[in-house]
């Protein structure tokens, strides 16, 4: 993690980000429509737009991105964080990055007094698994989608 720097995605990560997106896509086999990335790069360019992002930069490159977004809950006087999207360059990965951006995540969702900070991701993805559990607990919770 030396010389990494996690800090609000800006304007000018755009061309690093869009290459970072297209290989998050890839690792998904998700094949989105070019108006959904814009709108959502439209959203985190917003000032307190509902999706935001920070990214890890690295000798001034965009090496690793997180997404997140805060919302209310039924079960709870505050919001809660939801983090969407993570995703770190292969060059740059097992250094520490994806632990610093969720540590990241933690840390502003405490300052929002959010009251819980989740996420999902599949069964069989062994490496992310392997940092989420030293992060968080595994809920029992399974995840219906309509059909
Ligand atoms: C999952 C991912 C974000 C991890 O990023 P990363 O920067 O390599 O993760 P870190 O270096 O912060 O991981 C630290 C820990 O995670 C575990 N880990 C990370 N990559 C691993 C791998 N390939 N094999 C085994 N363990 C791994 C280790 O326990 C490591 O602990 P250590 O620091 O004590 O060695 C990255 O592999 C990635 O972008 N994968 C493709 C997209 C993806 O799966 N995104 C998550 C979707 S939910």
């Amino acid at each position: 993690m030396t010389n990494t720097i996690i800090r609000d995605i800006a304007a000018k990560d755009h061309p690093h980000w869009m290459i970072l997106w297209a290989e998050y896509l890839r690792f998904y086999r998700e094949k989105l429509p070019v108006e959904i990335t814009d709108a959502t790069w439209a959203v985190l360019m917003e000032t307190d737009g509902a999706i935001k992002g920070i990214v890890a930069e690295k000798s001034g490159i965009v090496v690793g991105f997180a997404l997140y977004l805060f919302h209310p809950s039924t079960g709870s006087l505050h919001c809660n964080c939801y983090l969407e999207d993570l995703y770190v360059a292969e060059n740059s990965r097992g250094g520490g990055v994806a632990r610093a951006l969720i540590l990241e995540v933690y840390k502003r969702a405490d300052i929002a007094k959010a009251g819980r900070v989740y996420w999902q991701t599949q069964q069989y993805n062994a490496p992310a698994r392997a940092l989420y559990d030293t992060l968080a607990k595994v809920t029992s919770n399974v995840q219906y989608e309509r059909y």
